[in-house]
Parts: structure tokens; sequence; C-alpha cells
């Protein structure tokens, strides 16, 4: 199982004051050197967090670890083939929202500037990650659509009501992962990922990749990040 951090939050409490810290690339360091597999950023398109500067400057000792998540848009593309990074997770992204809220689209109208996306960044050697939800059409188009990596969303399964949701979301994520191990797509999966969710997901057999943010920030508000990341290591059993 690995583990990537997404740093994301570092990022919005310095904007909250428009200054330099805290660094994102200090909160990277870190993470890397204590075992992380690698590091997420979002660069949104209003970039209420994460600065294309974060990534660039992240990128001259780290390039291969960025796991950029970004929405499929010629800009978002060009900037992801300017830094070279590792990989690339395609999110929908839509105004106003508080944070990613579900899959992408993957209907007729949306495949062209995905494909077209996913294309380029394969030809540069950027593997490509399609965010989706647990549902067997998504895994099935993100196949046909070129992906090497599908990230299943776990935001149902993290919101769920009471225990026999979370139970029926977690079977949902269980099944999709079987289908892309099938089709051999390599699975991660993320959103609302916590002390208290993660296990049963990193328990799923074929799950490869756990990507995990606001409940290791917000530990680290108390106890570090160092201390954050290694209890969150030790619960999905990251080496
Ligand atoms: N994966 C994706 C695709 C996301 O959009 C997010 C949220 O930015 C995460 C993982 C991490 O979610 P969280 O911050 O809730 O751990």
């Amino acid at each position: 199982m690995k583990l990537g951090v997404n740093l994301d939050h570092i990022a919005t409490i310095r904007q909250a004051r428009g200054g330099v810290e805290p660094n994102p690339l200090k909160a990277a360091e870190i993470c890397l050197a204590l075992g992380a597999d690698y590091i997420v950023m979002h660069l949104r398109s209003d970039r209420r967090h994460i600065q294309e500067t974060d990534l660039k400057n992240l990128a001259k000792t780290a390039r291969g670890k960025i796991h950029l998540e970004m929405s499929a848009t010629k800009e978002m593309v060009d900037f992801a083939l300017s830094i070279k990074c590792g990989s690339v997770c395609l999110v929908p992204e839509f105004p106003n929202e508080l944070t990613t809220t579900g899959g992408l689209n993957l209907s007729k109208r949306n495949i062209l500037p995905i494909t077209r996306a996913i294309k380029s960044l394969q030809k540069k050697g950027i593997k490509v990650s399609l965010f989706i939800d647990p549902d067997p059409t998504s895994v099935r188009a993100a196949k046909r659509m070129g992906a090497d990596i599908v990230e299943i969303c776990t935001r149902a399964y993290s919101e769920a009501k009471n225990e026999i949701s979370r139970l029926e979301e977690l079977e949902r994520i269980d099944m999709a992962t079987i289908l892309a191990k099938e089709l051999n797509l390599e699975v991660h999966s993320g959103h609302g990922l916590n002390y208290e969710n993660v296990k049963d997901i990193a328990a799923i057999n074929g799950m490869e990749a756990l990507n995990i943010g606001h409940s290791i920030i917000s530990r680290a508000v108390f106890c570090g990040l160092p201390q954050a990341l290694l209890d969150m290591k030790l619960l999905i059993g990251v080496k």
C-alpha cells in the first residue's frame, strides 16, 4: 500500500494570511523523509491554495514524486508538462465547490477533452489517473480512454450516515477495485479518508495507494506532521 499525502491545506493556511508560512515545500520534505510515497497537490483554477510556484519549486527536488490533481484543460495540461511531474490525476472542478465533490463524468460529451489530456501527458511519460465514482461503467470507460490508474472516490463511503450504507459503499469500492484490476488498471482511492474509516479501505484486495489530505493536516495541527503521518502509515500498513 502506498500513501500519497495531499498538502493543499498547508497552502490553505498560508493563503489565509497571504504570506509564506506554512510552506508546503517544508511539509513535503517532512512527509517524503518519513515515508510518504508521493506528494499530492491540487492546482485549482481559482488558485485558492496551491500555487504554480509551489509545484515548480517542489519539482526542483522531487519531480517524480509529484502527483498533480487538476482539471483536464489545456492550461493545466501545459503546466503539468512544463514541470514534468510523475503523475497526474484528472478531477472534475466546479466553481464555488468547497472540495472535489465526486468522480469525473465520463459520458460522451466529456470523453474528447479527457482523452486528449491523457494522450498529451502520457506522451511525455506522465502517468494518468482518472478520479471516478465506484461504478463499473466508469471503470470500463477509464480503461477505454487509456488511463493508467483509477482513483476511486471514497466520498460516499466516508460520509455514510449509518453502518448499512457504509458497508454498501465499501462493497461498491471493493467491486470497482476487482473490475479495475481485471482490466489491468492501477487502483488508488481517496476523499474523506481519516483515522477512523481508512482501515477497511486499506484492506481491500488490489487497492494500491491511498491519497489523503484533510485528516492528516487536521491531526498535524495538534500533534505535528511527523506524528500525524506516522499514525496514518501505521493504520494503512505502509512499510
Ligand atoms: N483524491 C482526490 C482526487 C481529491 O480531490 C482529494 C481532495 O482534494 C483527495 C484525494 C483527498 O481528500 P481529503 O483531503 O478528504 O483526504
